[in-house]
């Protein structure tokens, strides 16, 4: 008995050693946790959710990111980089606490502003709100005729401001800034907006204490206004699984365990 529970030993030892050799260093959850943070990295939308990896106060780093994805673990703080989200339409919970949001206006690409070209003379206004193809912008939308939001039903200018294209419009023609596209997305999707204001869709973070400040994710920052139709929204490569619980100081145990099982081995040492 003694004898075959120390083959048993020397086999799950070896394959352990085996395990380990073949899984690439820079896959196991510990060791990327150690590498340092990616200089540049996401919360959200990959592309347009960017963060600048900086320090909240000495030693404390705004965002912990992950090597691995590039999508943010960790707030040191939830609140950097925010603004208050300004009022609502409709009265709703947050008023009775502080609501704070981050801009958009910064993530977009063509926000130089856009009134840079789109001035009425570089850029003439359009005349109808007619769909037709487009050569500029081909990088968001890469068909202007075959949009992928709504089927067909919306353009561009049902939610771009035609007049002022540093802002969108409202269904009454009415201003909305970029920086509160829930006011826009709520035109159109006013079950999923009252949703999103009662806390049921989207995501905060922050203090949960009554009246507790709250950073709120704002549509944009998980859905792509012009993809929805073929990306509903960009889902998060998921990080992968830590290889051992906590309370183990080290993987042999688990790998040992799951090279005996695998080679049939358990019945003969009972186990481990
Ligand atoms: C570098 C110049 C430039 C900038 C900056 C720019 N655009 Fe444009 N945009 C154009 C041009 C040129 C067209 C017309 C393309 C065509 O007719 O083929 C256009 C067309 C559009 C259209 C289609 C409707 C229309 O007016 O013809 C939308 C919507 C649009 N732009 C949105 C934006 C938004 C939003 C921004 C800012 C975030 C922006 N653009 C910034 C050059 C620009
Ligand atoms: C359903 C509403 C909606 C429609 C329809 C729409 N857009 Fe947009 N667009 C937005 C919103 C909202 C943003 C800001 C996105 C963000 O916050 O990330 C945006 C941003 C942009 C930008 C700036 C992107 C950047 O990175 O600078 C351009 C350019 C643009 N849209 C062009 C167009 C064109 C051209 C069309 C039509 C072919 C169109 N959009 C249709 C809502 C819309
Ligand atoms: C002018 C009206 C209008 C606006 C503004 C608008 N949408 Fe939509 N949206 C639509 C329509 C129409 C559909 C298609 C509904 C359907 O086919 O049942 C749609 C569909 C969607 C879908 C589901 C995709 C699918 O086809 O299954 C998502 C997600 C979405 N919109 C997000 C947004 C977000 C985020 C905003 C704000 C940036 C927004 N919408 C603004 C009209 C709008
Ligand atoms: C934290 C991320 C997040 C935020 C913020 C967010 N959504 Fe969504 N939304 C999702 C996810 C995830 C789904 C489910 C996608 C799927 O079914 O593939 C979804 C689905 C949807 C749909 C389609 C399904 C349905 O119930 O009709 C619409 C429309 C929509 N969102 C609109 C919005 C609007 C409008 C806002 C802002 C007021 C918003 N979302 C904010 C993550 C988000």
């Amino acid at each position: 008995m003694k004898r075959l529970g120390t083959i048993a030993a020397a086999l799950s030892l070896a394959a352990g050693l085996f395990t380990a050799g073949a899984l690439h260093a820079a896959d196991t959850y510990k060791d990327y946790m150690k590498k340092e943070a990616p200089t540049d990295c996401f919360e959200s939308r990959e592309g347009y959710s960017n963060v600048a990896p900086a320090e909240v106060k000495p030693g404390v780093p705004n965002v912990k990111c992950s090597n691995k994805t590039g999508g943010v673990l960790w707030w040191g703080d939830p609140y950097d980089g925010t603004e208050p989200m300004g009022d609502m339409p409709v009265e709703a919970d947050y008023t009775h606490e502080e609501a704070v949001v981050k801009p958009r206006t910064g993530q977009l690409k063509y926000f130089m502003p856009c009134t840079a070209c789109h001035n009425g003379s570089t850029v003439p206004y359009p005349k109808s709100k007619t769909p037709r193809a487009l050569v500029m912008h081909q990088d968001i939308v890469p068909d202007a005729l075959d949009l992928q939001h709504g089927r067909k039903a919306i353009w561009c200018l049902d939610c771009h401001n035609p007049r002022n294209r540093d802002t969108l419009i409202d269904h009454n023609g009415g201003e909305i800034q970029f920086n509160q596209p829930q006011k826009l997305c709520g035109k159109c999707h006013g079950e999923v907006y009252s949703d999103w204001r009662d806390g049921i869709h989207g995501k905060r973070i922050g203090q949960w204490t009554k009246g507790g400040k709250k950073r709120w994710w704002v549509c944009t920052e998980c859905h792509n206004p012009h993809m929805v139709q073929t990306k509903r929204f960009q889902p998060i490569v998921p990080e992968p699984r830590p290889q051992f619980p906590r309370t183990r100081t080290n993987a042999d145990h688990e790998k040992g365990h799951g090279a005996v099982h695998a080679t049939g081995a358990a019945a003969t040492t009972g186990g481990h």
